[in-house]
């Protein structure tokens, strides 16, 4: 059984989805800590109304020491006991001295077709572009930002009037199938991509 950090910096859908599956009969994984850079992130106190641990490494006190906010979550996991790590929605970008030491097991789920995409504002910017299709992204977590092999992608189409938010609405549910269908996967041992719909 796999022991699981989610990592979460807002609401946390996905991570509420990752739970969801994890608590399915006969899954390789297990939640053992959900924790947040924002100690007032709304997916904290959800998280614990399902009785998965909770805390927070709250970022803006170590200002621009990154090194020592980076220790001080790593301390955090390690406490728990975690053999890997889910980022869901975490908005902080984690230097190679965090991510380096979880080469292989740490995975994040990004709302673009990478390698498009990398960074923030993927609804909108897919929409300047005039794509036909948009998606989702799950990938190994490597020291290059939205960057590790690709453990799987889900598609949506763009329809006309579709604005940011409306796009970002009809990816995420599709984030919310594909996460938990790649973390069963990879948490077994199994890194084929996955592939949706
Ligand atoms: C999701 O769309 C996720 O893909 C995105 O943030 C959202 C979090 O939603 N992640 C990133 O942009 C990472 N760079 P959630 O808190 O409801 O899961």
């Amino acid at each position: 059984m796999k022991r699981v950090a989610i990592l979460i910096s807002g609401g946390g859908s996905n991570m509420l989805a990752l739970l969801d599956s994890m608590a399915e009969a006969g899954h390789p994984a297990t939640p053992c800590l959900v924790a947040s850079n924002d100690p007032e992130a709304a997916g904290l106190a959800r998280a614990a109304a399902r009785g998965v641990a909770t805390d927070a490494v709250d970022h803006r006190p170590f200002g621009k020491d990154r090194a020592a906010f980076e220790a001080e979550l790593q301390a955090l996991i390690a406490a728990h006991d975690a053999d890997m790590i889910c980022l869901a929605g975490f908005m902080r970008v984690l230097t190679a001295g965090f991510v380096t030491p979880w080469s292989g097991r740490m995975i994040n789920i990004h709302p673009s077709l990478l390698p498009k995409y990398r960074g923030l504002h993927t609804h909108a910017r897919a929409l300047e572009a005039g794509d036909a299709e948009h998606g989702c992204t799950v990938h190994e977590v490597t020291p290059e930002l939205d960057d590790g092999p690709i453990l799987g992608q889900a598609r949506v189409p763009v329809k006309p009037g579709d604005t940011p938010e409306i796009l970002a609405a009809r990816v995420l549910e599709m984030e919310h199938k594909l996460y938990p269908a790649v973390l069963r996967r990879f948490a077994a041992g199994d890194r084929r991509p996955v592939w949706l719909p």
